[in-house]
């Protein structure tokens, strides 16, 4: 089943990915994907404030992975937007850790994703409103809809 949110701003954004953080887990993946200015980064800005991330959060966009590691648990962000298809950065290595990953652009290495995992789709309606579309992989993931949403 789908789930769906409406953002009306960006503090709506912010406010959805702290309430999703209060249900993370060690080995977490949630996958973010939709146009270049949809809220993705914002999304994560959300999430690791919420975690007590206190890191201006930018895009990865030519590290492809940030670890934030003082926060309550770590963060690993990707932005694979640029990443070349067979680039290989161990992006595996990461799903079974201790933290949270949250990738950018997760479809260009679909192939590589975990099965068990959130997928979030932003797209742009209007200047300040964001239609959220939520695919839970999982039963872990399915009750963190249902608890969120
Ligand atoms: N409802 C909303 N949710 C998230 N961002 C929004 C919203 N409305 C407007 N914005 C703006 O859209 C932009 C989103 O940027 P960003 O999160 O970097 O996008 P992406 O990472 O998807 O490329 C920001 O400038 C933000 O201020
Ligand atoms: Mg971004």
């Amino acid at each position: 089943m789908d789930y769906k949110y409406t953002s009306k701003n960006v503090e709506d954004t912010l406010l959805l990915a702290q309430n999703i953080e209060s249900e993370k887990f060690p080995g977490m993946v949630i996958c973010l994907n939709g146009d270049l200015g949809s809220g993705k980064t914002v999304f994560v800005k959300g999430f690791a404030r919420a975690i007590g991330i206190e890191d201006n959060i930018t895009s990865p966009t030519f590290t492809i992975v940030k670890e934030y590691m003082n926060g309550e648990i770590p963060l690993y962000h990707m932005d694979v937007y640029r990443i070349d298809e067979n680039e290989d950065f161990g992006v595996e290595d990461y799903f079974n850790k201790d933290g949270v990953c949250i990738i950018e652009w997760s479809e260009l290495i679909e192939d590589r994703l975990p099965q068990e995992r959130l997928d979030i789709t932003f797209k742009i309606i209007d200047e300040n409103t964001r239609r959220l579309v939520f695919k839970p992989h999982g039963e872990k993931y399915e009750e963190l809809c249902d608890a969120v949403l």
